[in-house]
């Protein structure tokens, strides 16, 4: 088994460069097989995420091919074969094989997805979406059977703004007969990314990235060449790093307007971020920080994403800081691992953290239970006095491209180890 091994306290200088998003790709690599040609995504990150897709597109006989960060997708020789739950519960994103397989050929059979147990995450609002567009859905016990002689644009409305079932709906859609009307839908930047594959393979969708997105059906999608946005998530991750260890840290490649919500947040704080074009530059305040109230929101709100890696940064400020998590039921499980390591942090009803600061983390050993919680305790790792030593890393490495590499590279003592 491998593990993390940090020691902690090593300033990070230099810059490192963002990858593609994880969210964004991971819907764009099944929106490709919705094109009657063949796709190419550039941008791709290297994360097990992408490699779980890539698993199912073969087990379909789509062909793929992938050199650096390109990826040639050509699914003119797609079977559409049942998805077994070994395949479907490698990740959550394998419920987009739902719309995309739905869209092309009128039927899928598969299993509930995978993912982080961060909460419930029901997929309910998916199949309504289907089921208005005129699908039949066969449940038998988280087994699913969605099928349609056509699909026929309808007019949707969503109870949350998924961004999931946004961006399901969008896939089954490009392909049905007529008008389909979202509303109440996800805004945030992956949905406008996926909308553009769909719009550069010929398809017809208005509005991504408003509460309204209108998609008219096509029957044919040609080639493209997409590029993934950067990752707000992963920029916004080295982005609290920097504001704890920068010396300075300049992270490029990226869209800065995508991760507003933490600039205005970690500058509340007195973190001095410098905002360029297509990068940042942060600088560890010597000064110290002051406490601040964050409240997870859909975009352009804070993201739930970076509410568990926050959490090390909130450590280190003078005074009680409040996090509220409005998204999912269990994203706290990162604190008992965080309190081990000298963190002041209660928890109240599974929704509200206070983090009383500022304490020196000490190093020691920690387990990853979900992507943001192991990435959470990885920064304070870096921050702590001594050795941190991570396990189950497997759900870092789900979306987190090159990691170790890119924190090596700007003076992290970090590395991974084989386990006695
Ligand atoms: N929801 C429903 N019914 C549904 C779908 C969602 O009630 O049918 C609720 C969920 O219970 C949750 C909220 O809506 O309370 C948000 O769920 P959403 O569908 O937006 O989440 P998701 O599509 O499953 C994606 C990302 C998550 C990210 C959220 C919110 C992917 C594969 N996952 O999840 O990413 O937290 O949007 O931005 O795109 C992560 O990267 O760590 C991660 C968990």
């Amino acid at each position: 088994m491998s593990l993390i091994k940090i020691d902690g306290g090593h300033l990070l200088e230099g810059e490192v460069k963002i990858s593609g998003a994880k969210n964004s790709v991971v819907a764009l690599i099944p929106a490709a097989i919705l094109c009657d040609e063949d796709v190419s995504l550039v941008n791709v990150p290297s994360i097990s995420d992408v490699s779980a897709l890539e698993e199912i597109l073969c087990y379909l006989n789509v062909n793929v091919k992938r050199v650096n960060d390109e990826m040639k997708i050509v699914s003119s020789e797609m079977i559409n074969r049942p998805i077994p739950e070994s395949l479907a519960s490698k990740l959550r994103a394998s419920y987009y094989f739902m719309g995309a397989l739905l869209g092309k050929g009128h039927k899928v059979d598969i299993y509930f997805p995978g993912g982080c147990t961060i909460g419930k995450r029901p997929i309910d609002l998916h199949l309504k979406g289907f089921r208005e567009l005129g699908a039949t859905i066969t449940d038998m016990d988280n087994h699913f059977i969605i099928e349609a002689t056509e699909l026929k644009g309808a007019k949707i409305y969503l109870d949350v703004a998924s961004v999931g079932a946004t961006i399901n709906i969008m896939l089954a859609a490009v392909k049905a007969k007529g008008k389909t009307i979202i509303e109440n839908a996800a805004k945030e930047p992956e949905i406008i990314n996926v909308a553009t594959l769909l719009n550069s393979m010929g398809g017809k969708v208005k509005g991504a990235g408003t509460y309204v997105i209108e998609i008219t059906g096509v029957d044919y999608l040609h080639s493209a060449l997409h590029e993934v946005i950067p990752d707000r998530i992963e920029a916004g991750t080295y982005l609290i790093m920097g504001a704890l260890l920068g010396n300075p840290l300049k992270i490029s490649n990226i869209i800065p307007s995508h991760i507003e919500s933490l600039i205005y947040k970690l500058r509340e704080a007195g973190v001095d971020i410098l905002i360029g074009d297509d990068y940042l530059v942060v600088r560890k305040n010597d000064n110290g920080y002051l406490p601040i109230d964050i409240k997870t929101a859909v975009y352009p709100g804070y993201p739930t994403d970076l509410q568990q890696p926050i959490i090390p940064f909130l450590t280190q400020c003078n005074g009680i800081s409040k996090l509220e998590e409005t998204i999912y039921e269990n994203r706290f499980m990162n604190i008992p691992d965080t309190q081990k390591m000298n963190a002041n942090i209660i928890i109240k009803d599974n929704r509200y953290a206070f983090v009383k600061g500022k304490t020196q983390l000490v190093g020691t050993k920690v387990s990853a239970t979900d992507l943001r919680g192991g990435i959470s305790l990885l920064i304070c790792g870096l921050i702590a006095d001594g050795e941190t030593i991570i396990d189950n890393i497997k759900y870092i490495l789900r979306g987190y491209d090159d990691i170790i590499n890119k924190l090596q590279r700007i003076g992290a003592k970090i590395e991974i180890i084989d386990s006695e």
